[in-house]
């Protein structure tokens, strides 16, 4: 079992599998690309895989792979089966924008995937194309129906942003509540790398604009989810995600590895350690050592639920 400096129990590693993205969502990666990692820096699937084993035989339960847009990378579906065959009992989940699920939904799921996580932030086109800077929805729509019959669990992330789509919360949550996909509203964390004009909800805002259509009460908080729910009266259960919460972080269970080796134990926290070194020449018991030393140097809490903070850290690098 890995345990942290503050007696939290981690058994949730998001892995990264690259920082490059095909869309440019204005809370994520506005401007064109800047300077990606070059190729040659990033991990092979062999040598990621190589940490998934350790962090696993140590005591991780759940793995997420995230990007950037994870689909960008070619042979995910065979990475997918490297891990879902290392131990089926895994919770092994994927972030994805959707854009490219109508032609890998299958293979995905075919290659032991059980779950993914899709953005939606609108239902309107013209204003799905001027959050992603492209022209996106029909596609995305395609790719959350090809993940749902290849028999994927679909949960929707939606970042409500001030005078963007705050007017369709309601619509999305409708259309996640008939689809049966739990959505969560994510407040938007700032950083150096969103639009600068970007405003977000808090997370009373959020149920302020919901309030105007549905009638829910707040869940106990179970587990370590990092999902506040609530249960709409007709039995719906969605969330809000309230990272600016000073107890948001009480029940944090995860470390992030970033595409290039770097492990990193917060979101928003400065520090971080690369295990690249140590996983390229095999030394299985380094990199363990590492993984043991970042978590005894997680923070107790990230930094946005401090005054006015912006992370310098991008999302595209650790996936959120
Ligand atoms: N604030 C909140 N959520 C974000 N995401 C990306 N950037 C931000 C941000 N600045 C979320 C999106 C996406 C997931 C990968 O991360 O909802 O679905
Ligand atoms: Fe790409 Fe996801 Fe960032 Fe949007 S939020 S730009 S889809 S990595």
């Amino acid at each position: 079992m890995l345990v942290d400096g503050y007696g939290r129990e981690v058994d949730y590693l998001r892995v990264s599998v690259t920082e490059r993205c095909n869309f440019r969502c204005q809370y994520c990666m506005p401007e064109k690309p800047f300077s990606w990692v070059p190729k040659e820096n990033l991990l092979s699937y062999e040598d990621l895989f190589k940490f998934i084993k350790v962090a696993i035989d140590e005591g991780v339960k759940k793995v997420r792979i995230t990007g950037g847009e994870p689909l960008l990378r070619e042979g995910l579906d065979n990475f997918v089966r490297m891990i879902s065959e290392y131990k089926d009992d895994i919770d092994l989940a994927l972030t994805t924008n959707a854009y490219l699920l109508p032609g890998s939904a299958q293979k995905l799921a075919d290659a032991g995937l059980k779950r993914i996580n899709v953005s939606l932030d609108s239902l309107i086109p013209e204003v799905a194309h001027k959050i992603a800077q492209k022209d996106v929805l029909s596609t995305v729509l395609k790719g959350i129906q090809a993940a749902d019959d290849a028999g994927l669990k679909i949960k929707v992330n939606c970042v409500p942003m001030q005078g963007i789509n705050d007017s369709e919360l309601c619509d999305l949550l409708e259309f996640c509540k008939q689809k049966n996909y739990p959505i969560r509203f994510i407040e938007f964390m700032e950083n150096d790398h969103a639009d600068s004009s970007a405003k977000g909800y808090d997370s009373i805002q959020i149920q302020n604009i919901l309030k105007a259509k549905y009638k829910f009460e707040k869940l106990e908080r179970t587990g370590s989810s990092p999902s506040q729910d609530y249960k709409t009266d007709d039995g719906y259960v969605f969330g809000i995600i309230e990272p600016h919460k000073d107890d948001f972080c009480a029940t944090c269970n995860r470390i992030r590895l970033t595409a290039s080796g770097v492990l990193i134990p917060c979101l928003y926290f400065e520090d971080s350690q690369s295990i690249k070194e140590a996983i390229q020449n095999n030394e299985i018991d380094k990199a363990a050592a590492i993984l043991k030393d970042v978590l005894a140097n997680k923070p107790e809490k990230n930094k946005w639920s401090e005054d006015s903070t912006v992370s310098a850290r991008a999302f595209y690098e650790t996936g959120g």
